[in-house]
């Protein structure tokens, strides 16, 4: 680490004898705001228009134009698809200038396509960034999860136990009947079971259309009532909650979806040597972690963009695992022809 070490002057005088890795990555902490803001108001001006491919990729132009811009050498390992598949952000693209440290990328440019499309509720623009090979290489499928906030001893949640078994396991350690726990899932059939067991606990269940990556982290949020996320969603989407849970705290447990063939080769070829492995968080995160949303429309962790007269406002939640700062932004940006691009 000491190796690392430079003392940073601004005109001839000693400001700072942080590591320089650390001031990068501090510095680089409010440069990916930039990147989801960007990539939130280019999307935001395709709300409700019913245009899920289009607001997704005004939101993935946008937010590559700014990733190219960060004095980074990265390489996105969860993106937008494969290189055949995705013409942009696909899994492998390098970006960043290249002056700057070698980085894993996780985005989701716009995380509930339909969400926007149809303008409801939880639409955001999500990116995360760690050191070069510490993040997941998931491939596009699938993924079970289970998710609680911080504060919960180890073991309170296990992906394979019923969901019922889970409910009442973490009633016991908040010291609360199940039936002042609330579970959250995405309302999808595949879920009825799960959903039918936690009822039978007392417990309640709150579902939502899209948009799990919020899903997880409302658990670490106690204003949202939620206790606990289930079920399973996008793995690009597991990997970018198990980000922002490394930085606020929390458990987290997942497995790969994989029911076919060329999925599982596909996902030994993406260097996953146990497709059925349970990962845990530092198993999909393995070191620090920056993770970075934007509303694009509200939602309970995040207002969504407002159009002005001569201002854009974005809200934007940043966190870092270093020291585990949330910092919630909200911009108002004047320069509009900066946007014009969006
Ligand atoms: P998109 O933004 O890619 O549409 O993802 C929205 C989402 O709801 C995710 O939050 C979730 O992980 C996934 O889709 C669930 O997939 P499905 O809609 O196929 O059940």
């Amino acid at each position: 680490r000491r190796r690392h070490t430079r003392l940073l002057t601004v005109t001839g005088v000693q400001t700072c004898a942080l590591p320089i890795c650390q001031v990068l990555e501090r510095i680089l902490s409010m440069e990916i705001v930039r990147v989801t803001e960007r990539a939130a108001v280019s999307a935001a001006r395709l709300r409700g228009h019913g245009k899920d491919k289009a607001s997704d990729q005004a939101a993935v132009d946008a937010m590559r134009r700014e990733l190219n811009k960060l004095p980074i050498d990265g390489t996105v390992v969860i993106g937008e698809g494969e290189i055949d598949e995705a013409p942009m952000l696909f899994i492998g693209e390098k970006v960043g200038n290249k002056q700057g440290p070698k980085v894993d990328i996780a985005v989701d440019p716009l995380e509930g396509t339909t969400l926007c499309a149809k303008n409801m509720p939880g639409a955001i623009a999500t990116i995360a960034m760690a050191e070069a090979g510490t993040l997941l290489h998931a491939p596009d499928c699938y993924m079970d999860k289970i998710a609680i906030g911080p504060g919960y001893p180890k073991g309170t949640i296990d992906l394979d136990a019923p969901a019922d078994v889970n409910i009442m396991n973490l009633a016991k350690a908040k010291g609360v009947k199940p039936s002042e726990i609330t579970a959250i899932l995405l309302d999808r059939p595949r879920h009825a079971d799960a959903i039918a067991k936690i009822r039978s606990t007392g417990a309640a269940v709150s579902l939502i259309s899209d948009g799990d990556v919020a899903g997880v982290i409302h658990c670490a949020e106690p204003k949202t009532g939620i206790d606990m996320y289930l079920g399973i969603g996008g793995a690009p989407e597991g990997v970018l909650a198990a980000a922002a849970l490394r930085c606020i705290g929390g458990q987290m447990q997942c497995r790969l979806v994989i029911d076919n063939e060329a999925l599982r080769e596909r996902t030994l070829k993406m260097g996953i040597k146990d497709p059925k492995k349970k990962y845990e968080i530092e198993d999909m995160v393995k070191g620090d972690c920056l993770f970075a949303a934007t509303g694009v429309t509200s939602g309970a962790m995040l207002t969504g963009v407002k159009f002005g007269k001569d201002m854009i406002e974005t809200e934007t939640v940043v966190m870092r695992s270093v020291t585990g700062t949330v910092r919630k932004i909200i911009a108002e940006h004047r320069q509009l022809e900066k946007f014009h691009l969006d």
